[in-house]
């Protein structure tokens, strides 16, 4: 799962608006894409309640924010924003609710009430469906209501997402919840809790209305996708269906674990045009000693093959992964074979890390944090100078290709241009034109860092499945 920074939902005009006469809602959204699904699935249970979304905390009656608990610097940062919501209520706003989600209201559950005062709804990842109760019940007696149970069964399935702070063109669909793998580092199967996988018509449902809404891009969401199974459909089958919905639909999925990355799923992202040709295969490190000890269940070797089996497959394809510096007992011959499995792979993107211990956790109870942290930063320090080189030339190696990019929406650095993902996951920049979001472009590139694309539109892709555009006069490389 890719995470991400702070996303703080800007609501819309017309629910700002249904505020009137209702109770105003602000969330507040920390932690992965499936946290954001979360918050939009909160959202959706609370306006059908009358609920309406305001875009700031100081004009709420009820605050929640959505938490992670990944790493200790996640829980920081969101203690620091409660500080923050708490000097509201104090200072005149007595009657204001301040409610925590999600993973660290799992995982510390009624200790909460303790660290943190002035909190008045502790609710976690399975328990939304009780919130408006939790909200009145807190709000009647005065007294925090806390709902933290886990379920073996809830996929909130029948639930339709408010797409908060969308672009109208890509959207999250969550097809599974939880995680079973208990890699020893990490706090997710202890926040929430057992996998379960959502049934496939509901996700195909969900798919359609998002189409008829006009989105054009879908990332099918999950700790670990391709153990979804639903009766006899695998994840294969189920990217398959979804990809039958509409040729001009782009699929994107994340996070899938090395340890089943079948042949059959590396088959359907290889043949069906509207399945993007990228994977985030988090390896966490390129040793094998140590991915014994953090239970990933495959060795370096075994890595290596499975990227050499999906390069054979589908050449182009666009790979990212999730990296730890300086977990229980790595030592610095352990870092050299994470360097040199990422010089190895050349992956296009990462997400590194330094080890942070979970309390809880495998690694918390039975191994030792005994990398100093100095060591840890350092060696994270090369890991990224590594990367940075790498996802440069990775990117500059694009210069002259044509890359067929839906717009998503305009440039954060310029009002002029279009950002929008090659279908490789890189992200591509371009003069606005006449073009608009929702719409593919081929794009020629022209300039590249180790982050972005910046090219020339060379003109509309009417379907997935044609030949990309070429320049006139010019024979373009097609990639
Ligand atoms: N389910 C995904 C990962 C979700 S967490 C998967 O298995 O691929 C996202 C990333 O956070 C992980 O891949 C890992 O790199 C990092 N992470 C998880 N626990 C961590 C910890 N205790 N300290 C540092 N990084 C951690
Ligand atoms: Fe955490 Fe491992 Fe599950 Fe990913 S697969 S969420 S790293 S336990
Ligand atoms: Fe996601 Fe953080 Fe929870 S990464 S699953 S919000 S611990």
């Amino acid at each position: 799962m890719q995470p991400i920074a702070t996303i703080d939902f800007l609501s819309r005009p017309d629910a700002a608006r249904s505020a009137v006469g209702g109770r105003r809602l602000y969330i507040e959204t920390y932690g992965c894409q499936m946290n954001v699904n979360d918050s939009e699935i909160v959202a959706a249970l609370l306006m059908e309640r009358g609920y309406g979304l305001v875009d700031r905390p100081e004009e709420a009656d009820v605050v929640l924010i959505n938490t992670c608990s990944i790493r200790e610097r996640a829980e920081e940062r969101v203690r620091h924003r409660l500080q923050y919501f708490r000097s509201l209520k104090r200072n005149g706003r007595p009657g204001m609710i301040i409610g925590i989600l999600g993973c660290m209201a799992e995982r510390l559950k009624r200790r909460l009430l303790e660290e943190e005062q002035l909190v008045d709804v502790v609710a976690g990842p399975d328990a939304y469906r009780d919130l408006p109760r939790l909200i009145e019940e807190a709000s009647e007696t005065g007294q925090a209501a806390v709902n933290v149970l886990l379920s073996r069964e809830e996929t909130y399935a029948d639930i339709a997402p408010v797409r908060l702070g969308s672009n109208g063109v890509t959207a999250f669909v969550s097809i599974m919840r939880g995680c079973d793998n208990f890699c020893s580092f990490c706090v997710v199967p202890f926040t929430r809790g057992r996998e379960r996988s959502r049934p496939v018509e509901s996700i195909l449902a969900e798919v359609e209305q998002l189409l008829q809404a006009g989105y054009r891009e879908v990332t099918l969401l999950g700790q670990n996708v391709n153990s979804y199974r639903y009766g006899e459909v695998t994840f294969a089958e189920l990217l398959y269906r979804v990809s039958l919905l509409d040729e001009n639909l782009r699929v994107r999925f994340s996070t899938s674990h090395p340890k089943d990355m079948s042949n059959e799923l590396i088959a359907v992202i290889a043949e069906r045009p509207n399945v993007c040709k990228y994977i985030h295969l988090p390896v966490q490190s390129g040793s094998t000693r140590v991915l014994e000890r953090m239970r990933r269940t495959y060795t370096r070797e075994q890595y290596l093959e499975l990227i050499e089996r999906i390069r054979s497959r589908i050449p182009d394809v666009g790979l990212s992964t999730d990296v730890i510096a300086g977990f229980c007992g790595e030592t610095e011959e352990d870092h050299q074979q994470t360097l040199s499995l990422l010089e190895h792979v050349r992956f296009d993107m990462a997400y590194m890390f330094m080890y942070s211990e979970r309390e809880g956790t495998y690694a918390a109870k039975y191994l030792r944090d005994d990398v100093p942290p100095e060591v840890k930063r350092r060696r994270l320090e090369e890991i990224i100078a590594l990367q940075n080189r790498i996802s440069q030339e990775n990117h500059r190696a694009k210069i002259g290709s044509v890359q067929t990019v839906l717009v998503e929406q305009t440039s954060k650095r310029s009002e002029q241009e279009w950002m929008g993902r090659a279908d490789n996951g890189m992200v591509v920049v371009f003069p606005k034109g006449d073009y608009r979001p929702g719409q593919y472009v081929d794009v020629l590139i022209e300039e590249a860092t180790s982050a972005t694309l910046r090219g020339r539109p060379l003109g509309l892709r009417e379907r997935l499945g044609a030949p990309p555009l070429r320049q006139v006069g010019e024979p373009a490389l097609l990639t």
